[in-house]
């Protein structure tokens, strides 16, 4: 998919609140009950691991970050719809705390200590998610801290294109990053995944979604080892 109908098609499910959610156009993923653990959990890695300096992207609609405990953290946020970075940037900045409009796809991002990429590879096909993984890698940042389904036992990792969704695991292939340093388990409550297969449907919890932190030099390593 072209970088510019990738922004058509974000710009689109921004505007028509396709996500479909009543608190975030980002969607159920992004609602307070979904990321109560990840607010809780967030600012406790952060000081940990020294973070000073941070890019979040995507941003999405801030809903939750707004929570999130960041003082004396230079905050940057990012996403690839003008009108949402509008929009935060009139809600929500303030010294310490901006907004910009960055394709993950295309754009050079800049060096932090991490980079948070929430919900947002597993709406990408695969070539995008190399594309974003390389970008990434480019930046020299250090932190790469990004959403996982950790489940082996269930299907992962279809192809799919840009703008759709399928739960991954970046463990497995065609990723194949090494164990996550660490892990924040996010414990959403209110989403489920449907499998089909010949005996009928059955629906799982997404109990394993989580956000698993890698340094940015594992995410290099990968991509060396396998020629991507
Ligand atoms: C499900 S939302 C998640 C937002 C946020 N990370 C969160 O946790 O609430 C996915 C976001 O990815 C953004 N997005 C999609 N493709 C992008 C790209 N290539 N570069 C930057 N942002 C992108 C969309 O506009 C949308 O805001």
């Amino acid at each position: 998919m072209t970088t510019h109908s990738s922004e058509t098609v974000f710009s689109n499910i921004f505007t028509s609140n396709a996500w479909g959610s009543m608190e975030s156009v980002s969607g159920a993923g992004s609602e307070l009950t979904n990321t109560a653990q990840v607010i809780r959990e967030l600012p406790h890695l952060l000081r940990e691991l020294q973070v000073r300096t941070f890019l979040d992207v995507p941003c999405g609609d801030f809903n939750w970050m707004q929570h999130v405990d960041l003082t004396g953290i230079d905050y940057h946020g990012a996403d690839i719809v003008d009108a949402l970075v509008e929009r935060n940037t009139d809600r929500f900045a303030r010294p310490g705390r901006r907004f910009s409009k960055l394709n993950l796809l295309s754009d050079e991002l800049p060096t932090v200590d991490l980079i948070l990429c929430r919900d947002c590879l597993f709406h990408f096909s695969h070539a995008d998610t190399f594309r974003a993984l390389h970008a990434v890698v480019a930046s020299r940042s250090k932190w790469l801290l990004t959403t996982t389904f950790t489940y082996r036992s269930l299907p992962r990792n279809h192809d799919i294109q840009t703008g759709g969704w399928t739960p991954i695991n970046l463990e497995m292939a065609p990723f194949n990053l090494p164990s996550p340093r660490r892990l924040i388990v996010e414990g959403n409550v209110t989403e489920s995944v449907i499998y089909s297969s010949d005996s009928g449907s059955q629906k799982f919890p997404q109990s394993d979604r989580c956000l698993g932190l890698w340094l940015v030099d594992d995410v290099r390593e990968m991509l060396l080892r396998q020629g991507r």
